[in-house]
């Protein structure tokens, strides 16, 4: 009897992947392995596990890989200020790099050769898994069934059916859902079409019949979300109760028209709850604790770390130096946000810090108490408009020295 080669599949428990670990024994010869990662989406692992082994495989890993996401993925994401393209908080983009070093760390624990992912070939999240195997364990081989095979969903179903593979009992979703403890991401379905209004049935965690508001304060040390209300939490734990609290309150959905790094722009339908009202507490912090010039270069640092994320390069060299940058500009990020959590808004009412920038006595307009120069203002004044002054009076201030053309009203003293 040969030995067959060991695969590590990445595997979610959906028709894809199940389908999946019997063609890589059909198809290619493996021994299939599966490994499914709690990432706190909220499935059934367990049911995961037996429908994996039932479908095949020689053995199946669960990995609660939660706190590792939030603390080691999710919070330095959100001390980088990183949204791609502005708006989505990246949750898919983050689980791909940690999915792929599980996947890894099974594959060499078991002596296999390969992995595999069910990710199709139009999207992200193939380059992800991809790229992170290639700079983690060039020696393994990355395959993805999905991608490879030439089968829509009715030949799935039909291959299914000719192999006994169970198709999940879950009512077929008509989109193409991904979650985890930062977000939801839905797509597919009538939300192809950029026009149409996302219909209620894409949001699980963000209630249309908004709950009364309620003030929550978020506690930070070091740019890191420690706890609410006072009450120490882990970051899984403070992630998964802001979601609740949040999403009941409506806030985190976001409509969004991506450019998706193969090219194509996609219609995606986010909802996450914390990370959004995350960000804005974090941010609101920020604007006391650090300055004008670290805030606006660490603008660009979100934007580049967004896009490193989004592109499937966590295992970067750039990133880990950008790493370094945001954790140097988070020293003194530690203090308290207050948070209205309303009608699907996550509005900063309140915010102090033990290092703040901010001062009273300079920003207060009370005369008494200013300690502010004002007759240096003038000074400063006077050398800060000293080059466009030297410009306009020697180059010209081009258009905008000749009279605007307004309607005016004129009224003088004694007209009727
Ligand atoms: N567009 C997002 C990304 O690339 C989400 C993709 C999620 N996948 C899904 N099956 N809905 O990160």
């Amino acid at each position: 009897m040969t030995v067959r080669e060991r695969c590590v599949l990445a595997y979610s428990g959906g028709l894809d992947t199940s389908v999946a670990i019997r063609w890589l024994q059909e198809e290619l010869g493996y021994d299939v392995i599966t490994l499914t990662a709690d990432l706190g989406e909220s499935k059934d692992v367990d049911a995961v596990v037996a429908r994996a082994l039932r479908t095949g495989a020689l053995s199946a890993h669960v990995a609660d890989a939660r706190r590792i996401f939030v603390d080691a993925f999710c919070f330095p994401t959100l001390a980088a200020g990183a949204l791609y393209e502005g708006v989505y908080p990246l949750a898919t983009a983050l689980a791909r790099p940690l999915i792929a070093k599980l996947l890894v760390d099974v594959a060499r624990e078991e002596g296999a050769t390969a992995v595999a992912h069910g990710c199709t070939g139009k999207g992200n999240d193939q380059v992800r898994f991809d790229v992170a195997v290639g700079a983690l364990a060039p020696e393994l081989r990355v395959v993805a069934p999905v991608r490879d095979w030439d089968m829509g969903r009715p030949q799935e179903l039909e291959y299914a059916a000719e192999h006994g593979i169970e198709v999940p009992v879950t009512r077929a979703s008509p989109y193409s859902v991904d979650a985890n403890l930062w977000g939801r991401s839905i797509e597919a379905g009538v939300l192809e079409d950029p026009w149409v209004e996302p219909p209620d049935d894409v949001y699980e965690w963000t209630a249309h019949d908004h709950a009364p508001g309620v003030v929550v304060e978020i506690g930070f040390e070091r740019g890191v979300p420690v706890s609410i209300d006072g009450r120490r939490l882990e970051g899984d734990r403070l992630v998964g109760e802001l979601n609740t609290t949040a999403g009941a309150c409506g806030i985190g959905r976001i409509d969004h028209v991506e450019n998706r790094l193969v090219g194509i722009k996609s219609r995606e339908v986010y909802e996450a709850p914390a990370a959004v009202t995350l960000h804005a507490a974090h941010h609101a912090l920020e604007s006391l604790t650090i300055t004008r010039d670290v805030a606006r270069f660490q603008r660009i640092v979100g934007d580049e770390w967004a896009r490193l994320v989004y592109d499937g390069l966590w295992f970067s060299a750039l990133r880990t130096a950008l790493d370094a940058f945001v954790q140097e500009t988070q020293v003194h990020v530690t203090g308290a946000v207050r948070m209205r959590l309303e009608d699907g808004v996550a509005q900063v009412v309140g915010r102090r810090a033990d290092r703040s920038l901010y001062s009273n006595n300079l920003a207060t307009y009370d005369r008494v108490s200013d300690t502010f120069d004002h007759a240096a203002a003038r000074g400063f004044i006077e050398l800060f408009g000293l080059p466009l002054r030297t410009q306009t009076r020697v180059q010209g201030a081009l258009d905008d020295s000749a009279p605007l053309h307004v309607e005016r009203r004129t009224r003088r003293r004694g007209d009727a």
